[in-house]
């Protein structure tokens, strides 16, 4: 079954979301690696990936359901924070908007009775469960990290994520 207009655009809508969340975590790599904090910029990069991944996910499902793909421009990411923390949380408020976004667009697949796209979303709502986790939990451990020492020893615990 072909996708109609609507999902279709949601879904290219989401796309660029994606594209722009690796953007923001490419944006939060530089900034970790100026203030040489490498196992930070580390984690972001690995981050950055992994949103290009579902980028492409998506990609490849409106292709696969005969849809054409609009890609559209990226915004800027802001690129100014004055503490790891707040750069913790911006990664966290931003995946709290993304999840949003998802359940939007799975509302917009119910009412269209577009199983097909409901289904496949479902992949995002467990994955936004584990991102949202992620940040949250890093959240607190950057705010319990309250010397440079302290910054240090998860600076390099950071550094061990897995590509
Ligand atoms: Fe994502
Ligand atoms: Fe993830």
């Amino acid at each position: 079954m072909k996708i109609s207009k609507k999902i279709q655009d949601a879904l290219n809508g989401q796309i660029n979301k994606e594209l722009y969340s690796a953007y923001v975590y490419m944006s939060m790599a530089a900034n970790f690696e100026q203030e040489s904090l490498t196992g930070f910029s580390h984690w972001m990069r690995v981050q950055a990936k992994e949103e290009l991944g579902h980028a492409m996910k998506i990609y490849q499902f409106i292709l696969d359901r005969d849809g054409i793909i609009e890609l559209e421009q990226i915004s800027k990411p802001n690129g100014k924070w004055n503490s790891p923390a707040h750069i913790i949380e911006t990664a966290y408020k931003h995946e709290q908007s993304v999840t949003q976004s998802i359940h939007n667009i799975i509302k917009i697949a119910e009412a269209e009775h577009d199983k097909a796209t409901d289904v496949f979303l479902h992949w995002f709502v467990d994955e936004q469960v584990e991102e949202e986790a992620n940040a949250s939990e890093l959240l607190d451990r950057v705010k319990l990290a309250k010397t440079g020492e302290g910054l240090l020893i998860l600076d390099k615990q950071l550094s061990e994520r897995k590509d």
